[in-house]
């Protein structure tokens, strides 16, 4: 097929799916197959990525453990991390068994093991090199293909270099952009800081999407709340990640969220405890610990009576060895007692 076939084709992939509305941001550490359904217990349509998986792992790591999520999860992104188009295509085929609905790629990631592999945010200096990886992934990918940037690196002029760069991997085929309204500075800063020190720039996305009104275009960077989302959608864009909020305080951001769609699913957060009991059992029956769940679980309570105590029993006992469900009900008492 032409560039510009795949380009239309991509573009009408994007379109048919509007799970990006919201999404839960790739985290490495984090965003894991606990995490991820923990948080489609707050939000049944939202797009969940995974952490990051480099090529390189999926070609030669062990496949299972990188790539299984259960069901529940859906709609579901997988972000891949590389710059050799063939192992990307490799991965993407790999990939395919396990039924992702999107694969994304990282040009956005700023961390030292990440640039000496000469990707993630480094990326946003080479468009023609991610334009070759993306459409090789296209070519293997039944699903819609998507890259999550930055607004530009280093000493990049962004107003310059983020509309270039789309443009470019657009015509390679891809119709849906995710973009961290923030440079990434190479030197000096640690990744933690790169997510806090390059000063965000909206309006250069929001620009974006007026120059480019046929592609997705999605924002992410220090969105906090649902109002805040909200009004990004409303000023045009057309989806909003959330990566840290949805971490730290998953209610806030993720209990109610499905009003995007008109859906009035909204647990409360006990309901949440209660609903992931069940994956939390097959998973101790399976011979898993506590902890790799309840750890992403930490922050349910966030500013309600009762938190402390709901993230203290969790953070002392859940690593113990058998240690069950009976610590999630001790550590959910602490919050009704502090409630009632
Ligand atoms: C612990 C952690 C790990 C991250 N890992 C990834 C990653 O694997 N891939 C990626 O594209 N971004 C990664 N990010 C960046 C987030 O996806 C997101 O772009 C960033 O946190 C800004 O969004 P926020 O302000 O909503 O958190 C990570 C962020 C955090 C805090």
């Amino acid at each position: 097929m032409s560039i510009i076939g795949q380009a239309i084709e991509g573009v009408e992939k994007a379109k048919e799916y509007k799970a990006h509305r919201l999404s839960v941001a790739p985290m490495m550490d984090w965003t894991d197959r606990h995490c991820r359904v923990f948080h489609r217990m707050m939000t049944q349509r939202a797009m969940l990525y995974t952490e990051m998986v480099t090529a390189p792992a999926i070609l030669h790591g062990p496949r299972p453990k990188l790539l299984d999520f259960s069901a529940v999860e859906h709609p579901v992104a997988l972000q891949l991390g590389g710059s050799d188009p063939r192992d990307l295509a490799q991965a993407v085929r790999i990939a395919q068994g396990w039924g992702y609905d999107e694969i994304n790629l990282n040009v956005g990631c700023p961390s030292d093991r990440v640039q000496s592999g000469c990707f993630g945010a480094v990326l946003m200096e080479r468009p023609a090199l991610v334009a070759d990886c993306v459409a090789a992934m296209i070519a293997e990918s039944a699903v819609p293909v998507t890259v999550k940037c930055r607004i530009g690196v280093d000493d990049q002029i962004p107003e310059q270099v983020l509309p270039a760069f789309i443009e470019t991997v657009a015509k390679a085929g891809v119709g849906h952009f995710v973009i961290h309204a923030r440079k990434a500075w190479l030197q000096g800063l640690s990744p933690k800081e790169n997510r806090e020190i390059p000063p965000l720039d909206y309006p250069l996305v929001l620009e974006m999407k007026r120059r480019f009104p046929e592609l997705t275009i999605c924002i992410n960077g220090g969105i906090s709340t649902l109002a805040q989302a909200k009004q990004l959608l409303d000023q045009g864009l057309d989806g909003v990640m959330i990566g840290r909020a949805a971490y730290h305080d998953p209610a806030a951001t993720l209990i109610g969220a499905d009003a995007l769609w008109g859906s009035e699913y909204a647990p409360d957060a006990h309901q949440v405890v209660l609903d992931m009991k069940p994956y939390i059992a097959a998973h101790l029956a399976a011979g898993g610990r506590l902890h790799q769940i309840t750890r992403h679980m930490l922050g349910l309570f966030t500013g309600r009576p009762g938190a402390r105590g709901w993230r203290r029993v969790l953070s002392e006992g859940a690593t113990r060895e058998g240690a069950g469900l009976d610590l999630l009900d001790h550590a959910l008492s602490q919050v009704q007692a502090t409630a009632a």
